[in-house]
């Protein structure tokens, strides 16, 4: 089974705060999920392969570390966006991919539009981003997405979980590591989550 992590520290806890208040308004809600984004990078980059690499500094040859394989971020369109630039602060050197997918809002099974990777995305550490684990259906379309390409490392990371998405995500993927800021009560019966922050991607990008 893969690793079940919340991440918890209290800069993480106090934006997501934040975030969760229906009265903040589109521009710090955007800057607080990206600076969550930048914190769960520390997180989330905790057991990436290292390899030696011999430099020089000023003073003398020497052998030192550096990250061992690409690094990918996939965001799920639209919300997953979202947390993309706070995650690329932290590893610059990571390349993006984009899985467009929408819930249908009848019947909530994920509908992808759209989905497009870098070449080397099969031998790279692939970072699934999606702010919302709710269902679990998006999250685990992606996984399968992205496993039909050849990709075997993924590692998703969101900021707010329902139980039953992660149990979802967990029974259809158990390989994968699962990283969220917070685990939520429970989902309503619209498919949001209690106590939630409302419909991220429409408070993202200022849509409703
Ligand atoms: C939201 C969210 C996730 C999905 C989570 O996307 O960003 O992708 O719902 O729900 P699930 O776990 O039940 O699949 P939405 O369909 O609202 O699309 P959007 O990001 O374009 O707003
Ligand atoms: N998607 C959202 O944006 N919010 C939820 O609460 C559930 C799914």
């Amino acid at each position: 089974m893969g690793k079940f992590i919340i991440v918890d520290h209290p800069l993480i806890k106090h934006k997501l705060t934040n975030i969760r208040k229906k009265e903040t308004k589109t521009k710090d809600f955007y800057e607080n999920v990206q600076e969550i984004g930048s914190l769960m990078a520390y997180e989330i980059s905790r057991d990436f392969p290292l390899r030696d690499v011999e430099i020089e500094t000023p003073i003398c040859k020497t052998v030192q570390k550096e990250l061992a394989q690409e690094i990918v971020i996939v965001p799920i369109l639209r919300a997953g966006l979202g947390m993309v630039d706070g995650i690329r602060s932290m590893i610059p050197s990571a390349k993006v991919g984009f899985i467009g997918m929408y819930r249908d809002e009848t019947t909530l099974v994920p509908v992808e539009y759209y989905a497009k990777f870098p070449n080397d995305v099969t031998s790279s550490i692939v970072l699934l981003v999606d702010p919302m684990l709710a269902t679990g259906g998006s999250a685990i379309a992606a996984v399968t997405n992205l496993k039909a390409r050849g990709v075997k490392n993924i590692k998703y990371v969101g900021l707010v979980a329902a139980p039953e998405g992660v149990k979802a995500l967990q029974k259809a993927h158990p390989d994968v590591d699962i990283y969220t800021a917070s685990l939520d009560e429970r989902l309503n019966e619209d498919g949001y989550i209690i106590p939630g922050l409302g419909d991220c991607g429409d408070r993202l990008f200022g849509t409703k």
